[in-house]
């Protein structure tokens, strides 16, 4: 009789400015049968930072797991920048204008920053980090423990635009326009660092209109939420982004942590990221052709299956895990 296959879990910590599409990324990490979710860690970026921390304090209760994953309140504004919430995209409160009522559980006294470094400290060489937010929290741990990219095995950031089109400016896409001083310490310290850039999150994380009815016939809980605090994205991304219907880069870059498989072409490149200039603030500029003759610093995703990203978050909705 063959052994069956021991799968070990990622150790993961998710870091994120919880709205809309964070909120079905951190369904993937709370459900999935791949991840061992540490931590939840909250940074300023889509909405009001309280906000945020009781829109993830939520997500886990809705997921089924309230007071079994911590959620730390980490970096209240960026480095050095002021910057916009964007309550028109997702919804005043972040989640389609639900206005959930508050969760059980209650977020940790801890800094999110002290808890990245003590979790990267425990889990040498195995934590992986997920950053869905704005990177103040991450450069914040990187100048606390200046070891962190030593000990952290992977990070894989929804960040950035490849020679691709940007969502907030012309330039940028929204994580590092917020915080472009934050983006470019924590692109260049030495990570091993996956970049899932908005260009590919247009191109396979889309789910249109025929999506959503589908995902309405179900009703399940988790489908029924998703519907909910998406809703306003979703009509967002078709009036205002020409789209389908709305994006999913957050829940997309959790897949690709589930299921590797999901980023079909990846290619290490170095970048960095204009942070001093106004018109390009955030752009993440990536030496395609090495003409700068840098080391690569990032594994860049240049294509990904979103039939296959699709797939899992229908398993994830119809509550298959
Ligand atoms: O540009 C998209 C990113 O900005 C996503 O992480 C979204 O949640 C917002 O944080
Ligand atoms: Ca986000």
């Amino acid at each position: 009789m063959a052994k069956a296959m021991k799968v070990s879990k990622v150790p993961l910590i998710v870091d994120t400015d919880t709205a809309g599409d964070d909120t079905v990324a951190l369904l993937f990490a709370l459900k999935s049968p791949m991840i061992d979710l540490k931590a939840v860690t909250i940074c300023a970026g889509n909405i009001g930072f309280d906000q945020e921390v009781e829109n993830a304090l939520y997500t886990v209760e809705v997921a089924g797991r309230s007071g079994e994953i911590p959620v730390y309140p980490g970096c209240r504004s960026p480095l050095l920048r002021s910057w916009k919430t964007v309550g028109h995209i997702h919804g005043e409160d972040g989640m389609g204008n639900s206005h959930f009522p508050k969760a059980k559980q209650r977020p940790e006294p801890q800094h999110a920053v002290q808890a990245i470094v003590n979790l990267a400290n425990r889990y040498a060489g195995q934590l992986v980090i997920a950053g869905i937010a704005p990177l103040t929290n991450l450069a914040v741990a990187c100048q606390l423990d200046p070891d962190l990219p030593k000990k952290v095995k992977q990070v894989y950031l929804m960040a950035g635009a490849n020679q691709g089109l940007g969502n907030v400016t012309p330039a940028a896409e929204f994580n590092v326009w917020v915080d472009p001083d934050a983006a470019k310490i924590v692109f260049e310290a030495g990570f091993n660092l996956t970049m899932v850039g908005w260009e590919i999150c247009v191109r396979h994380s889309v789910l249109d209109d025929a999506a959503w009815d589908e995902i309405a016939r179900w009703e399940t809980d988790l489908s029924e939420f998703f519907l909910r605090v998406n809703r306003v994205a979703h009509q967002f991304s078709k009036r205002e982004q020409r789209l389908a219907g709305g994006t999913h880069p957050d829940a997309l870059t959790i897949a690709g942590i589930i299921e590797p498989s999901v980023f079909t072409s990846v290619k290490d490149r170095y970048l960095t990221v204009e942070n001093r200039s106004e018109l390009t603030r955030g752009m993440t500029v990536v030496d395609e052709l090495g003409v700068l003759h840098r080391e690569a610093n990032t594994h860049v995703v240049y294509e990904a299956d979103g039939a296959k990203f699709k797939a899992l978050l229908y398993e994830l909705l119809q509550e298959r895990w």
